[in-house]
């Protein structure tokens, strides 16, 4: 017998072994990856790992300065999606069952800097979460639910959904798609081509309608 069918009786049944795993742990992981959230058993949220690593979508800023001093939200909002949903909002348009999307804050720290007068971050304030999900939130307005997490450093653990009130109704009122506030995500807008990049104040119903077609849903 020669050397090379030795290698062969002994490689290919490895070799097939190995594959076997591979198709099991593909398997595992497509229903381990499928949600960005996770729940504890009680229903609620477990603080999302590693969003800082996600696709970060926009920073709009609220400074306290140019709120009466308390800005709802204060001050700077970095937004991130996480990546698997954001591939599929880059081929459709549309916020995929599991879409997670963080909005965490952070203050203004100074106004000025070497590069001019304007506003530049210091810490961390903030984690706010949002998750879609017809299986978790079937009455939800668009089946989205609201989670805080509370202030940095301390952010907690878990968070339960939020009422819809508290959080939904204004994202109802003034969000461009899919209670998502799309008009100032400009890597979301820009992610899937065709969308019109479109400001709050060009946003008339009716006025655009075949332009803008759909984009409420
Ligand atoms: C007064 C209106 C209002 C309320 C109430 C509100 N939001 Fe928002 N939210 C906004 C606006 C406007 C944006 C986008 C611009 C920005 O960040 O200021 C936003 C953005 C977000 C985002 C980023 C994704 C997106 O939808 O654009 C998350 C996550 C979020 N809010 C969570 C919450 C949570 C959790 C609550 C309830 C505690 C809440 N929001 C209540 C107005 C609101």
């Amino acid at each position: 017998m020669s050397v090379l069918s030795n290698v062969r009786r002994f490689v290919f049944p490895v070799i097939a072994v190995a594959a076997a795993g591979t198709v099991g742990a593909m398997l595992l992981g497509a229903a381990d990856d499928e949600r960005a959230a996770k729940f504890d058993n009680k229903g609620a949220l477990i603080r999302p790992e590693g969003y800082r690593k996600w696709v970060f979508i926009g920073c709009p800023v609220t400074p306290n300065d140019m709120n009466n001093g308390k800005a709802a939200f204060p001050e700077f909002h970095h937004v991130y999606i996480d990546p698997k949903s954001f591939a599929h909002y880059e081929k459709t348009g549309q916020f995929p069952e599991g879409t997670v999307i963080v909005k965490e804050l952070a203050n203004v720290a100074a106004k000025e800097s070497p590069s001019g007068a304007g506003y530049f971050p210091g810490d961390f304030v903030l984690l706010a979460v949002a998750v879609k999900s017809a299986k978790r939130f079937p009455n939800e307005p668009g089946n989205w639910g609201y989670f805080n997490f509370g202030e940095y450093p301390n952010y907690a653990e878990t968070a339960e959904a939020l009422p819809t009130d508290s959080c939904n109704g204004c994202h109802q009122a003034g969000a461009q798609q899919d209670y998502v506030f799309t008009q100032f995500y400009p890597v979301l807008r820009a992610a899937h081509q065709g969308r019109p990049a479109e400001h709050p104040e060009h946003h008339h119903h009716g006025e655009h309608g075949e332009h803008h077609g759909g984009e409420k849903q």
